[in-house]
């Protein structure tokens, strides 16, 4: 079936199978950034943004992003870019394989959650594992970043 849909403000227009996910529909389009993890809802790697909303690719059929706006890292390089010098500040960026998937999240929290409590970032970020680091260094980065504008 042919789809149109919306990759980082680009309209698209593509064939795809009735069994396709939007994982591997990014990916097609040159969105590496979207990660292939667990495939099994478990991991966060694969988070990309429907509608300005976090979803995991792996569990969504790309036919669902039929006219949809979906946005992944390749869309929010300034914001992605920044964020992640404070990862790399508090040493909580080693491989880096679960940063894109990270990043997509903790971007998306900024934009819904006013001035979140601990608890409240702690339960957003969940479903992101990292195997390397830890949280503690990614929380630190988190705490630093949303707070960045009173320490300028
Ligand atoms: S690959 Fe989608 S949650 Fe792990
Ligand atoms: S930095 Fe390697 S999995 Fe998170």
């Amino acid at each position: 079936m042919e789809i149109q849909f919306f990759l980082n403000g680009q309209s698209v227009k593509t064939e795809i199978q009735a069994d396709t996910l939007l994982l591997d529909l990014v990916r097609a389009h040159g969105c590496y950034s979207v990660k292939r993890g667990c495939e099994t809802t478990n991991c966060g790697l694969c988070t990309v943004w429907m509608e300005g909303k976090p979803v995991l690719s792996c569990s969504v059929l790309a036919a669902r992003a039929a006219g949809q706006h979906i946005t992944t890292l390749e869309g929010l390089q300034k914001e992605a870019e920044e964020f992640g010098r404070f990862l790399a500040g508090e040493g909580a960026e080693q491989c880096g394989f679960c940063s894109p998937g990270f990043i997509m999240n903790v971007l998306a929290m900024e934009r819904e959650l006013v001035d979140p409590s601990e608890a409240e970032i702690r339960e957003y970020l969940e479903g992101n594992l990292c195997r390397c680091t830890g949280y503690m260094g990614q929380l630190r980065a988190v705490h630093k970043y949303l707070h960045r504008k009173e320490t300028r």
